[in-house]
């Protein structure tokens, strides 16, 4: 299993290049599996979730082919001759479940392995599953998979979601697309990633306005055809790099980074005292004296995003003062707290909550474990900054969502190198 050895206390300089969400991707590529005719995705990253994805859609029998050498152009389409998404994939990466609404609605069935939980939470699906039996589905459960089937075809409806889960929301919307007639989904996520899935979808002929508020109104058609659509830039990747710079003392320029997209996390680095500026179709991100402690909570967008916890939590480790940080998205989404306070730390967690007490002296490097994704990057930025040498262990959860981190960090003056084996 690879790991980075990282040697900290070198300021960051330099230009990093932010590319294609992930959290846009995946839904994307499974709303390749609404037409048979070609789905054309660009400024696709190059993660481990995209060719798990990649995988899943193969073996429903849809092409995934990459239109160009560097393999961010992705060709998605063809016919579906499978629709089972097996355990031994939808295991690996959560986001399989992206697949039931398309294949339900394309198809009119899906059998999908019920995605278990992971190092966050225990994450259920009920939201995604009760929708779809709202617009007309039979859903079972057995062995462990989700058994769905909408013989006639799913209808429209009104779905009104007790909590907006970006994940039902883009199952839904994507089933919605070619239901027969209107469906409302109120109350759903408004992420840029929400966003761009709809975008996406009235290029290939949906029907779908309120896009952007949270109550979306589809009118189902047909049939979809094929289209081309850029992905957006990630705002978690950029918001992460930004941290690289503020935790360094840096600067670094975030090419394609968009500050309209990281909203919360821009207020809430500025508060702590971190300079962005939006300039030269990126942003420019540096630490203007001291860091201090501040005070945030998760929530869904446009509030603080739960991706950038982990990161601002190491942020606030080599603070000035204290901050009380409130987890209220996912249920165990502290595994970074303990290996943060191997390497000198002071973080107190009760329940949802965290209090940290920051130690401007800064970090020691030990070597630390990762539990989730984006707990990895909070343990490589404290690593960043620590006296020392840090090695994280486990970076494959990190390889799922950041593309070549460590080239990246190294290209920026950091002393960072995967270790394999
Ligand atoms: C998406 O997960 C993202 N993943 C997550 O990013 C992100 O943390 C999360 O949204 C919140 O923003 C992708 O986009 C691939 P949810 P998702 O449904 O869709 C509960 C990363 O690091 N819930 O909004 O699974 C759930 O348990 C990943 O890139 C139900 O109770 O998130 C959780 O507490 C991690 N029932 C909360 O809602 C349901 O049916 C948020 O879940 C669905 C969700």
């Amino acid at each position: 299993m690879d790991r980075f050895r990282i040697r900290g206390g070198r300021p960051l300089s330099g230009d990093i290049t932010i590319g294609g969400a992930k959290n846009a991707a995946l839904p994307l590529m499974a709303a390749g599996l609404l037409t048979a005719e070609r789905l054309v995705l660009t400024n696709v990253p190059k993660l481990a979730d995209i060719v798990t994805m990649r995988l899943l859609l193969e073996q429903h029998g849809v092409a995934v082919e990459p239109a160009t050498n560097d393999g961010r152009t992705l060709s998605i389409g063809g016919p579906i001759t499978n629709t089972e998404a097996p355990y031994d994939i939808v295991r690996k990466m959560r986001a399989s479940i992206l697949v039931l609404g398309p294949l339900v609605a394309r198809t009119g069935e899906a059998r999908v392995s019920l995605p278990g939980g992971c190092n966050i939470g225990a994450r259920p699906v009920d939201l995604h599953l009760k929708g779809l039996e709202q617009m007309g589905a039979t859903i079972t459960l057995d062995g462990g998979y989700i058994a769905a089937t909408a013989p006639h075809g799913l209808k429209g409806t009104t779905i009104v979601f007790p909590f907006p889960s970006v994940g039902a929301t883009e199952n839904l919307l994507m089933a919605a697309a070619l239901a027969d007639g209107q469906t409302v989904l109120a109350n759903v996520a408004r992420e840029p990633e929400i966003t761009d899935l709809a975008d996406c979808l009235v290029a290939m002929g949906a029907r779908i306005t309120g896009i952007g508020s949270d109550r979306l109104t589809i009118e189902g058609v047909k049939a979809l055809h094929g289209a081309t659509h850029p992905i957006i830039a990630d705002r978690i990747e950029t918001g992460s790099y930004a941290c690289a710079a503020a935790i360094t003392g840096g600067a670094l320029h975030l090419r394609n980074g968009r500050l309209d997209h990281l909203g919360a996390v821009a207020r809430t680095l500025r508060e702590a005292g971190v300079e962005m500026i939006e300039e030269n179709g990126g942003l420019t991100v540096r630490r203007l004296n001291g860091l201090h402690g501040i005070d945030f909570i998760t929530e869904p967008y446009p509030g603080f995003p739960t991706d950038m916890q982990a990161q601002l939590m190491a942020l606030m480790c080599v603070a000035e003062g204290a901050s009380m940080i409130t987890e209220n998205i996912f249920e165990d989404r502290f595994g970074h707290a303990p290996e943060l306070n191997r390497m000198g730390a002071n973080i107190k967690v009760h329940g949802a909550s965290a209090i940290v007490r920051g130690k401007p002296g800064g970090l020691s490097g030990a070597p630390v474990m990762a539990s989730d994704l984006r707990a990895s990057f909070g343990l490589v930025l404290a690593g960043l900054s620590a006296q020392g040498t840090t090695t994280v262990n486990r970076v494959y959860h990190l390889d799922r969502g950041y593309e070549t981190a460590e080239l990246k960090l190294a290209a920026c003056g950091a002393d960072i190198e995967r270790v394999g084996g």
